[in-house]
């Protein structure tokens, strides 16, 4: 076996890291909970109990760190220049701190809440069980765009007033939003993105006006009469920069979740045949599969003081990466942590959807889309394999998130 290159002369925005990141995650952890990546300068937070440590305290650990997101050195002029036909970016939720993201939590939490996310179920089903009945009788779909995308996609577009045509437009947004976080994109990229933020905007602004004066029964409308006592109403650019949120947040992570569970099962058939006998086992499947896949890999903090973490020294001012998909597979938090295992006791305390005050508001939407997505699949569809005839499918580069380019699958109908 050919001795792997020393850990210092890789660097973790490599885009031949980045598709394959799980030997360095792990080798990083093993050297240091908290290691200062000497190509970057950058700290990288890696073990449970560090990562956990941090998330826990935003005064020290802060999210305003919009200035490092889609690169470290903040946009190129020519995408401000695009930006500026539309309305300008506020930091809400997650790139802000408290008492700013407070207020905006306290504003939205109702809209996502429990109760909420309830009354969506019988319509998650609904939109699931259509994409299947439109590839069922293939026997073979390319599962992330005719499936795992759709779903979330469909479901938040509807909440959020937007008609069944204007779908394929949410999609390209989502793109855009992707494109703008990976870190990586070209500067013909970047601009794109820019122009669909745009486009996005204005959409929105026009959205929103019309539920003002007309409210549904759907997010969209508690986000634009949300009130709580004491706190100022949001006005239309905190909304926007909300809603841009929602998409960038919501869609690709539970897309790849659908996508990366799917690809498990495959891989495992001993324990797709276990959840097959026992769906009662469907909630913690999807656990471990967010443990292990952990859409959102990696997320920024800006250190606002000298500290120290794990032992070692962080001065103010130093980018942090805490890295949530290392920590997901901490030995010392999960026993043999690579081992996919549907009925791990623990599965669920993964932090696949953060911790502390930025806590995944969409945790709740996201837990139901795929509880539903793989109840469906299992039901209706039976003997998943890879279809070897289309292109292999890779895992997208991306800084941020984690997530495959496509799953091309073969399947036959179940006969129950
Ligand atoms: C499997 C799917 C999802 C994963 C893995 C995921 C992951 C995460 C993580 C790790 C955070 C914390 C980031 C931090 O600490 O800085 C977060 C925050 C957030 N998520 Fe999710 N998310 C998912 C789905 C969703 C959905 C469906 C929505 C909404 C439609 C959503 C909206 C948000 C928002 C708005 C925040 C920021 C909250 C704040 O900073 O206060 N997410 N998510």
């Amino acid at each position: 076996m050919s001795t792997p290159p020393a850990l210092e002369t890789l660097n973790p925005f490599d885009p031949s890291v980045l598709s394959d990141p799980w030997d360095y995650y792990r080798r990083v952890r093993e050297r240091a909970a908290v290691y200062r990546e000497p190509n970057t300068g950058i700290f990288l937070i890696s073990s449970f109990a560090a990562v956990s440590s941090v998330l826990r305290d935003w005064e020290r650990f802060s999210n305003r760190f919009a200035r490092a997101m889609g690169g470290l050195g903040g946009p190129p002029p020519e995408v401000l220049e695009v930006a500026k036909e539309g309305y300008p970016p506020v930091d809400t939720m997650l790139t802000a701190d408290p008492p700013e993201q407070k207020r905006f939590r306290k504003l939205v939490n109702k809209a996502f809440s429990a109760k909420r996310v309830e009354t969506l179920e019988a319509r998650v089903e609904e939109i699931a069980s259509e994409l299947v009945d439109r590839i069922e009788g293939r026997g073979g779909a390319e599962l992330l765009s005719e499936l795992a995308q759709p779903l979330p996609l469909t479901v938040i577009a509807e909440q959020l007033g937007a008609p069944r045509e204007d779908l394929a437009r949410f999609r390209k947004w989502t793109d855009g939003f992707v494109a703008q976080l990976s870190g990586v994109a070209s500067l013909a990229a970047q601009v794109e993105a820019a122009r669909l933020i745009v486009e996005f905007q204005h959409y929105f602004a026009a959205k929103l006006e019309e539920r003002r004066k007309e409210p549904h029964d759907d997010i969209i409308s508690d986000i634009v009469h949300a009130s709580v006592e004491g706190e100022r109403p949001l006005d239309v650019t905190e909304m926007l920069s909300i809603l841009q949120q929602l998409l960038v947040a919501g869609n690709e992570t539970t897309a790849s979740a659908i996508v990366e569970g799917v690809w498990l099962l495959i891989r495992h058939p001993e324990q797709l045949a276990r959840v097959r006998r026992e769906p009662a086992l469907i909630p913690n499947l999807v656990e471990e599969v967010l443990r292990l896949a952990t859409p959102t890999a990696n997320m920024w903090r800006i250190c606002t003081r000298d500290t120290e973490v794990a032992g070692t020294r962080i001065p103010a001012g130093a980018i942090c990466m805490v890295r949530f998909a290392a920590a997901n597979r901490d030995p010392a938090q999960f026993p043999d942590p690579d081992r996919f295992d549907v009925a791990r006791a623990n599965a669920a305390e993964h932090l696949a959807f953060g911790m502390g005050i930025h806590h995944c508001l969409g945790a709740a939407l996201a837990r139901k889309e795929l509880i539903v997505a793989f109840r469906t699949l299992l039901a209706r569809l039976d003997g998943f394999a890879l279809d070897t005839s289309a292109p292999a499918p890779r895992h997208r580069p991306n800084v941020l998130l984690w997530g495959f380019d496509s799953l091309p699958i073969t399947f036959h109908r179940r006969l129950s």
